[in-house]
């Protein structure tokens, strides 16, 4: 909220918003545009951050290239979730997550498209006397949408239209070679992680901010190694890479994450389906009553979806988005990103975002309006 002041834009804090099973989440709202106040009606957008994001991924990049701000500006009614566990949202009715460890960060990204998405949405409709918003999702932020659309599907009559940047629901193309690398040790990992009581993963810490601040600045020695740090996990685009911003983005990230986040995708690009966690065996035939766990069935997605990938995007590969597109019953926009360049963290970050992708998701939700 001190960014959003800071940038001259009314903010408000809808917190401890209660989900089904305890999580306490935290939404931003930008109710106005900067230089209209009217509450006039305006149609609602949730924004819903990837792994490791949280709600100021959205405004970042200042109000000229902020996908939240634009939207306001252009007589949107703005809301930014936090999923559970990120550092707005690190709070449970009865568990703390620094003691209760093992029971509070037992959840993946199923729990979050399952329980807090749906909750946001109907807490949203139930402020602004709604039926229906728009949402749009970064990565995971996608990845949770189609769960919740699939497993919830009496929610697709509540979205206008879901917005898709960086599509990720299978990952079995997935290039990042450090995630291709662990898939193959699952269990290790999973076994470590019990072992040494590791439930949560890149917590939120003032070491983050220390770092970026100096390091990755124009001018500074160390500018060049610092981006290709940074390109590393994404896509090399090391052009489009604002190091003013740097400081900005670590001020808030990473917001944290349960390592079953991470598990749940490394057993994606394993097996190669888009399916409820894998518990193993004996657990899985409690669970879901069957040795592995169910897939997702993408047809029970109703809503228009509209998608936007990119060929340098390490971690959403455009034959998984192709696949996922054959699936997806109500594909209204496939949207290739014409920049040859353009990389998973350039959905919010690129020097040139407008250009390259905002103009076309204003336009395209207008159409929806
Ligand atoms: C707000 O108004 C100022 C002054 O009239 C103008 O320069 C600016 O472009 C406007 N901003 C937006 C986002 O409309
Ligand atoms: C975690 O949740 C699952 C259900 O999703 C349950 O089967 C399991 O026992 C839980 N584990 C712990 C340690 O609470
Ligand atoms: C460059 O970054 C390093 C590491 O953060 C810092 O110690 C140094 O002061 C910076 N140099 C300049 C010129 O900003
Ligand atoms: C980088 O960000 C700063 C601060 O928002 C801005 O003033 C500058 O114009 C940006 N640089 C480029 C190349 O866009
Ligand atoms: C998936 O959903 C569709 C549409 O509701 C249904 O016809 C189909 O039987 C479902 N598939 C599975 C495997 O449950």
């Amino acid at each position: 909220d001190e960014i959003i002041t800071a940038d001259g834009y009314h903010v408000q804090n809808h917190i401890d918003i209660k989900t089904e099973d305890g999580y306490l989440l935290t939404l931003h709202r930008i109710p106005s545009g900067k230089n209209n106040s009217d509450i006039k009606r305006r149609p609602s957008v949730l924004l819903m951050h990837g792994l490791l994001g949280g709600s100021a991924d959205w405004v970042s990049m200042g109000p000229e290239k902020s996908l939240a701000y634009l939207l306001a500006d252009r007589g949107f009614d703005v809301w930014m979730g936090n999923a559970r566990g990120t550092t707005w949202s690190r709070k449970h009715n009865v568990l703390d997550p620094d003691v209760d460890k093992q029971d509070y960060w037992n959840f993946s990204w199923h729990e979050i498209g399952y329980y807090d998405l749906p909750r946001l949405i109907d807490y949203i409709l139930e402020n602004t006397k709604s039926e229906q918003l728009f949402y749009v999702g970064h990565s995971q932020g996608t990845t949770s949408f189609y769960v919740m659309a699939s497993e919830r599907p009496e929610y697709n009559k509540k979205i206008k239209l879901a917005v898709s940047l960086a599509p990720v629901a299978y990952v079995e193309n997935v290039k990042y070679r450090l995630y291709r690398l662990l898939s193959n040790f699952i269990q290790t990992a999973e076994w470590l992680m019990k072992r040494f009581n590791i439930y949560e993963l890149f917590r939120y810490s003032e070491f983050y901010r220390f770092l970026a601040l100096d390091a990755c600045k124009d001018g500074n020695e160390t500018e060049d190694t610092c981006k290709n740090l940074l390109s590393g996990g994404t896509g090399k685009d090391v052009e489009q890479i604002n190091g003013t911003i740097i400081p900005v983005i670590a001020s808030n990230s990473p917001s944290g994450a349960s390592t079953k986040q991470f598990l749940h995708f490394l057993q994606g690009i394993k097996s190669g389906e888009f399916k409820q966690y894998d518990h193993g065996e004996f657990e899985n035939l409690l669970k879901y009553k069957q040795k592995t766990p169910p897939s997702y069935n993408l047809t029970q997605i109703t809503a228009p979806v509209a998608l936007y990938y990119a060929k340098n995007d390490l971690k959403s590969d455009i034959i998984d988005v192709q696949r996922l597109t054959e699936e997806l019953p109500n594909v209204v926009v496939k949207h290739l990103i014409e920049y040859e360049h353009f990389n998973h963290m350039d959905y919010l970050f690129a020097i040139d975002v407008v250009k390259f992708l905002y103009n076309d998701i204003l336009n395209c939700m207008n159409m929806f309006t």
